[in-house]
């Protein structure tokens, strides 16, 4: 497995410290306020688990499974595996992803929510991609930006393998591990 692992882009100090700055963020703007907040699935797993786990406010939880990549590439077909058990009407809405690579999945995600009327719609993600030709509205909170480039770990996954590393690394054959005390491009 470690042989397809390549550059590591956040080791889990890294991590663990940009999560506790996003959770505070979020902590503020939604004290008071009813929220609910959506973890998609499985991406979002690791990372909601760890951010929520930092937010100290009373909150609905519920998860939506979906699908949209066939091993390296995103498809054109996202499909919603499960459905929200909770009432998201009069409700803030803070959706968690793993990452906003094209857009799609966020934007499809939001468009189904909106018609449940929420009072507004936030979405948080731990990694968002940055290149031309990403349609919707970008991430609320984002944790880390990255270059278009596959990666895996802390819930990302390559035909659902990967998801359980501890840190975030590019796909690759090429080993190109670097210590947690190197910066974080
Ligand atoms: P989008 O719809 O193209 O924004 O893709 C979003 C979904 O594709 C994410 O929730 C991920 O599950 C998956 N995805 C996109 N880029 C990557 C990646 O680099 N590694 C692993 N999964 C990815
Ligand atoms: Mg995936």
């Amino acid at each position: 497995m470690q042989n397809e692992i390549g550059k590591v882009l956040a080791c889990e100090k890294e991590i663990r410290r940009r999560v506790a700055e996003l959770a505070a963020e979020i902590a503020e703007e939604y004290q008071g306020k009813p929220l609910t907040v959506i973890v998609i699935a499985n991406g979002a797993l690791f990372f909601g688990s760890d951010l929520l786990r930092l937010i100290p406010l009373k909150l609905q939880l519920d998860i939506l499974a979906i699908s949209s990549y066939i091993g390296t590439h995103s498809s054109d077909r996202i499909t919603v595996r499960s459905q929200l058990k909770v009432d998201i009407r009069n409700r803030h809405v803070l959706v968690i992803d793993d990452i906003f690579d094209t857009g799609k999945t966020l934007q499809s995600v939001m468009d189904d929510l909106e018609e449940q009327d929420p009072v507004d719609i936030r979405t948080c993600v731990l990694l968002e991609k940055r290149f031309s030709g990403q349609i919707g509205r970008r991430p609320d909170y984002a944790g880390f930006a990255i270059g278009n480039e596959f990666v895996v770990g802390y819930g990302l996954d390559y035909d659902e393998h990967y998801r359980n590393l501890p840190y975030i690394a590019v796909l690759s054959e090429h080993m190109e591990l670097r210590s947690c005390a190197d910066p974080v491009s």
